[in-house]
């Protein structure tokens, strides 16, 4: 089975396994992932679940082998496939940790991203390395690691396609905390169990809420700005704030509006 899927308790353990590649995507392997978080998203008795990857790797990114070949129409839906699995972990109304054992590239990076907390091994190496192969990060990269590192980050790490180990990736806010190989997944479970003993109906509005957050494009928020500064050229204090700095004399705001 390529992805399996263990239980305990309320918490499930989901193991991406394609060793011999890495655990890189192929057409088949994103089923699996599709089907696993599917099956884990539909189950109210999991309370929370841990992604990771057998071997010496999270994911090393969608097979480069099955893509080399890819029409953009073929492109079109292996990267809806990988989008389709990512917005499944965000809808989910558990929380999801990506527990990065090993490499997280390309497409094993974004599905990381995808989760809602990162912890990774001190072994890990997180990265978008894409434009090196004439593509760009095709399940999520270009927003999720803006929203999460901000614009300079994302920009230098996709520009650049550079591979970080994990105490930069650290630094940087890509992960949220670093262990020994062999202690990684007990620190995952250790935190699903935390998650797990709180309200699974507060967790999961919370889930949404955080989501909300970042719901909104640059364009709406410009908008908003434009109208809302516009406003306030009709209130009290723009014009005595404005009058005071000519008259060189300290403003006395009322807060009034006209
Ligand atoms: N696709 C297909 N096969 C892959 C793979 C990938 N992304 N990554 C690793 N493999 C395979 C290798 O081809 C190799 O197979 P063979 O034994 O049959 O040759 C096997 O996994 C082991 O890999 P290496 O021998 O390369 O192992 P290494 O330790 O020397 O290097 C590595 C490890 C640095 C991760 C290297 O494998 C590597 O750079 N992989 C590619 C990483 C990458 O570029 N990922 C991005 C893919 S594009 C993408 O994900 C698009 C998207 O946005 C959705």
């Amino acid at each position: 089975m390529a992805v399996r899927i263990e239980r305990d308790g309320a918490v499930a353990v989901v193991t991406m396994s394609r060793p011999e590649a890495l655990n890189a995507f192929n057409t088949e392997q994103l089923l699996a992932l599709r089907d696993a978080v599917a099956e884990v998203a539909a189950d109210q008795s999991i309370r929370c679940a841990i992604l990771t990857g057998e071997g010496r790797a999270f994911a090393a990114g969608a097979d480069i082998k099955e893509m080399a070949e890819k029409t953009p129409q073929q492109g079109l839906a292996f990267g809806a496939l990988g989008h389709g699995i990512g917005r499944a972990i965000n809808y989910a109304p558990q929380p999801w940790i990506a527990a990065i054992n090993g490499h997280a590239l390309g497409g094993g990076c974004e599905i990381a991203l995808a989760c809602d907390i990162r912890l990774a091994s001190e072994t890990a190496t997180l990265g978008q390395p894409e434009v090196g192969l004439g593509i760009l990060p095709g399940w999520g990269a270009t927003q999720r690691l803006t929203r999460l590192a901000g614009p300079g980050i994302a920009s230098e790490l996709i520009f650049t396609g550079r591979r970080l180990k994990a105490p930069e990736a650290l630094m940087l806010g890509l992960v949220n905390a670093v262990y020994a190989p062999g202690a990684l997944m007990d620190k995952a479970r250790e935190m699903a169990a935390t998650i797990v003993a709180n309200s699974p109906t507060a967790v999961a509005a919370s889930k949404r809420m955080i989501a909300l957050a970042f719901d909104g494009s640059l364009d709406n928020g410009l908008t908003r700005e434009a109208e809302t500064f516009a406003l306030l050229f009709g209130a009290a204090d723009q014009r005595e704030g404005m009058a005071a700095f000519i008259e060189k004399r300290p403003a006395e705001f009322t807060g009034e509006r006209d």
